[in-house]
């Protein structure tokens, strides 16, 4: 039995740090569960690490259930939240419900979007239908690259009132966590102790109730935005070139493949053949 979103608030309440790490394909997907990472958030951060999109405004419902199916094969243990795509929920409540149902169909346990009190009355109508929703403010992707791209929030009195104000409107409204991105850490310190359900931090600091990093980041696979927050605990990019090189170079050469790495024909076999074909 894989992770629930009851297990994940207990966890909070336990005082144990949570690991979130975003999966969009099977493969990747099966490795995060196997390391025991509490929950696989399908991110539409996949817009830019699967897609090559700039942002994460290009990406469809379509993409998401696609990757969400994937890493739905692959989780035995771990909580399974997938993001729901710009424009799939802002412009009515029925959308909303609809495409977190698409993806529960797909194999999610739980939804997430972005945006603050002013997505209540949504994630209300969400949860009323029963799907689990995780909320996400600070730093919101989906709209800020429309606006003023990529910067801390929360650094005044005024904007870390309104992220506590939004926090807590959230949980009233019934999220079950909330991510917070980019919020100076103590305003993030501030939210995690006012809110009852878990904070999930990215660029957020150390004192939420957990942590989220794009799994292309941790590994050191994604070159094109290297944010701060994103610790790469390797440099799989170089491996990975430095192997395809290697095997550039067997193939050029006739190194690959060997004798092992393919099959034969019975002699006699190959006897008749070549004596019915003359060669
Ligand atoms: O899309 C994503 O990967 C996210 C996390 C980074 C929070 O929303």
């Amino acid at each position: 039995m894989h992770k629930t979103v009851q297990d994940i608030v207990t966890m909070k309440k336990e005082k144990r740090k949570i690991s979130v790490i975003t999966s969009y394909d099977y493969t990747l997907a099966s490795l995060c569960d196997r390391a025991g990472i509490d929950v696989l958030l399908v991110g539409d951060s996949a817009g830019m690490v699967m897609m090559g999109y700039e942002n994460t405004i290009p990406v469809t419902m379509d993409q998401m259930c696609m990757f969400t199916e994937a890493v739905s094969r692959a989780r035995k243990n771990s909580l399974l939240v997938s993001d729901l795509p710009f424009m799939s929920y802002q412009a009515s409540i029925e959308d909303a419900i609809n495409n977190s149902g698409r993806l529960i169909k797909a194999g999610a346990d739980a939804v997430k979007l972005e945006g603050g009190s002013i997505m209540a009355e949504t994630i209300s109508a969400i949860v009323d239908v029963g799907i689990p929703v995780m909320g996400h403010i600070g730093l919101q992707p989906q709209t800020i690259m429309l606006s003023e791209g990529y910067k801390v929030q929360g650094k005044t009195k005024e904007t870390a009132m309104k992220l506590i104000e939004d926090a807590k409107e959230l949980e009233n409204a019934g999220v079950f966590s909330i991510a917070l991105e980019m919020i100076s850490h103590e305003v993030a310190q501030i939210i995690s102790e006012t809110v009852n359900i878990p904070t999930i931090g990215i660029g957020s600091g150390v004192d939420c109730d957990g942590q989220v990093l794009v799994v292309q980041d941790l590994l050191g696979m994604y070159d094109n935005i290297k944010p701060k927050f994103a610790k790469r605990y390797m440099n799989l990019s170089e491996d990975i070139v430095k192997t395809l090189e290697d095997y550039k170079k067997d193939v050029e050469s006739c190194v690959f493949p060997a004798k092992e790495n393919w099959f034969s024909m019975n002699e006699e076999e190959l006897k008749k053949l070549r004596e019915q074909i003359g060669s």
